[in-house]
């Protein structure tokens, strides 16, 4: 993996995913390391995050590297009109690796093309969000006791949420059945199934969450990405399709997790904190040390 850009989840290989697994489960025993010494780390965020940039800064100090970025481009150039290509060509002379979440999809492609250092996709628009794919495997991967053979229900906007465009293409890959629960508006794009068909994986389709449920090993919720929609009535009209209350778990498995990319609005009602089917800050913790194995392994230090 080492100099590898990471932009798409498909950028890397099954091998490849079990391997930052395997090493976030280091980094969660010894969040302690100085591997990062001398080596200086660009975060490039022209679109909010509280995680992804405060859990790779976490990660980066944790393993004794340096962090120079924003997380307001409204405060650099760009704001001047200079272009995504001219901010990566002259970060790339300062930073060893870029990690970069922009509102378009493709500019982390874009940003691969032009940059001498590897880039890191933190988010693109509504197409990929491959490092939060690899600590929701390692989240289910915990949980679970195995990624192989699991029924992952994915809930919410399915059309624009970047996060389960990622993981579907990653859990594709362990003989995963996916069922797709979302108003008719956000629908799974006929893009992501086809792959599905034609490595011959099942997958149901409909719009309402109650029905299989205690069938579910992962509830995957996503929120109704209001920065999404061009249409502020369509997204009224959808906003509130899906909420998870407590009651609705009751006869699912035992070891079923609810997931959840965070942040919430209102799809998961605050009684399902307390439930031991809550997974979803745990999930947010563990992005810490994925993050840690994706940056050493990419800057080749493990
Ligand atoms: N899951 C996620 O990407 O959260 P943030 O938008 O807060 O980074």
């Amino acid at each position: 993996m080492k100099n590898k850009h990471l932009v798409s989840i498909t950028d890397f290989t099954k091998e490849e995913y079990l391997r930052i697994l395997e090493l976030a489960e280091g980094f969660e025993k010894q969040p302690r390391q100085e591997i990062l010494n001398g080596f200086v780390i660009s975060t490039l965020f022209f679109e909010p995050s509280t995680r992804t940039r405060l859990s790779f800064e976490t990660a980066i100090n944790g393993l004794g590297g340096r962090v120079i970025g924003f997380s307001d481009s409204g405060a650099t150039s760009a704001s001047k009109g200079e272009t995504l290509h001219d901010t990566i060509k002259m970060v790339s002379n300062y930073a060893d690796l870029i990690v970069m979440r922009h509102p378009l999809e493709g500019s982390a492609r874009l940003a691969s093309e032009v940059s001498s250092v590897p880039i890191v996709n933190a988010g693109d628009g509504a197409n990929q969000h491959p490092t939060q794919t690899l600590l929701d495997m390692y989240s289910i991967l915990k949980t679970q006791g195995t990624l192989e053979n699991l029924k992952i229900f994915m809930v919410g906007d399915l059309k624009y949420g970047r996060t389960v465009h990622s993981l579907l293409q990653a859990m594709s890959k362990f003989n995963t059945t996916f069922y797709f629960i979302s108003p008719e508006e956000l629908k799974m794009p006929d893009t992501y199934k086809i792959q599905l068909d034609k490595i011959g994986l099942d997958y149901h389709e409909g719009n309402d969450l109650t029905k299989f449920l205690a069938e579910a090993d992962i509830i995957y919720m996503t929120r109704v990405q209001q920065e999404r929609f061009t249409d502020p009535i369509e997204y009224e009209r959808v906003k509130n399709a899906y909420i998870l209350r407590r009651s609705m778990l009751e006869g699912t498995k035992e070891t079923m997790k609810v997931l959840h990319p965070l942040p919430r609005v209102n799809e998961i009602h605050t009684d399902v904190d307390d439930s031991p089917h809550a997974y979803y800050f745990d999930q947010a913790r563990n992005g810490v040390f994925v993050r840690m194995a994706i940056l050493s392994s990419i800057l080749g230090v493990k």
